[in-house]
């Protein structure tokens, strides 16, 4: 049998920036978020909606006309095991600017996928509507949806506008998301369970475990 492979070598992470803004500090987390996963073995893209030429989502019943860039955006996700959502909360709850790019999208793209949800509002009350909205939208795309997540109120306090954070604690809260969602989507993946299960069995027995007697 071939040796196994570390599963995170071929997990794929993407992260969604849910605002055009150019100096967004939810670019800024969600790049925060990427770094976490890439910690914990993923490839990581940042998917900044500012680049794609995308149209509004009209039912879906003609795509013939629609722009290459959606086919590049669903190829894009469809090729990740984990997907960070991120938003800025926009009058109660999360931007019409990711509405629209997930409607363009589907089960195609989420099903049984991981997702994390990072947020930041200009306001003290965080994004936290907005954030329970688009768990109920990962829910009707049929995804997993990580209870850890990250909401970050009046982020012009604690973002640099040049794409820092000041904070270190909402830092290590940002890369935690992305670190979960690189771990459970390695998880829920059979393959690479069988690989982990794999390179466990394999691994020397534990000196202070009990002995094996196989
Ligand atoms: C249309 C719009 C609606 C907003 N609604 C809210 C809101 O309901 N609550 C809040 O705290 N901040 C609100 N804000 C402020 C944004 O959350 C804040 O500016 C945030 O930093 C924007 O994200 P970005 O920096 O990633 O662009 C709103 C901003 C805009 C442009």
């Amino acid at each position: 049998m071939s040796e196994p492979q570390p599963a995170e070598r071929t997990l794929r992470v993407v992260g969604i920036c849910g605002s055009l803004r150019p100096a967004s500090f939810t670019r800024t987390a969600v790049k925060i978020a990427l770094r976490g996963a890439e910690e914990a073995g993923a490839q990581t893209q940042l998917i900044d909606l500012r680049g794609y030429s995308l149209i509004f989502c009209d039912g879906k019943e003609d795509e013939s006309r629609y722009p290459e860039d959606v086919f590049k955006l669903r190829k894009q996700v469809q090729q990740a095991k984990g997907i960070i959502l991120g938003t800025p909360e926009y009058h109660g709850s999360f931007s019409g600017v990711l509405k629209n790019a997930l409607d363009l999208m589907g089960f195609n793209e989420f099903e049984g996928k991981m997702i994390g949800l990072v947020g930041v509002s200009g306001g003290p009350m965080g994004a936290f509507t907005g954030l329970s909205d688009l768990r109920t939208v990962g829910r009707a795309l049929h995804a997993w949806v990580i209870p850890e997540q990250a909401s970050i109120p009046e982020a012009w306090k604690v973002f640099d506008p040049g794409g820092g954070i000041k904070d270190r604690d909402l830092e290590q809260r940002l890369m935690e998301v992305g670190r979960q969602v690189a771990r459970f989507a390695c998880l829920h993946s059979a393959e690479q369970a069988l690989q982990f299960l794999n390179t466990w069995e394999c691994a020397p027995v534990n000196p202070g475990g009990a002995v094996k007697t196989l």
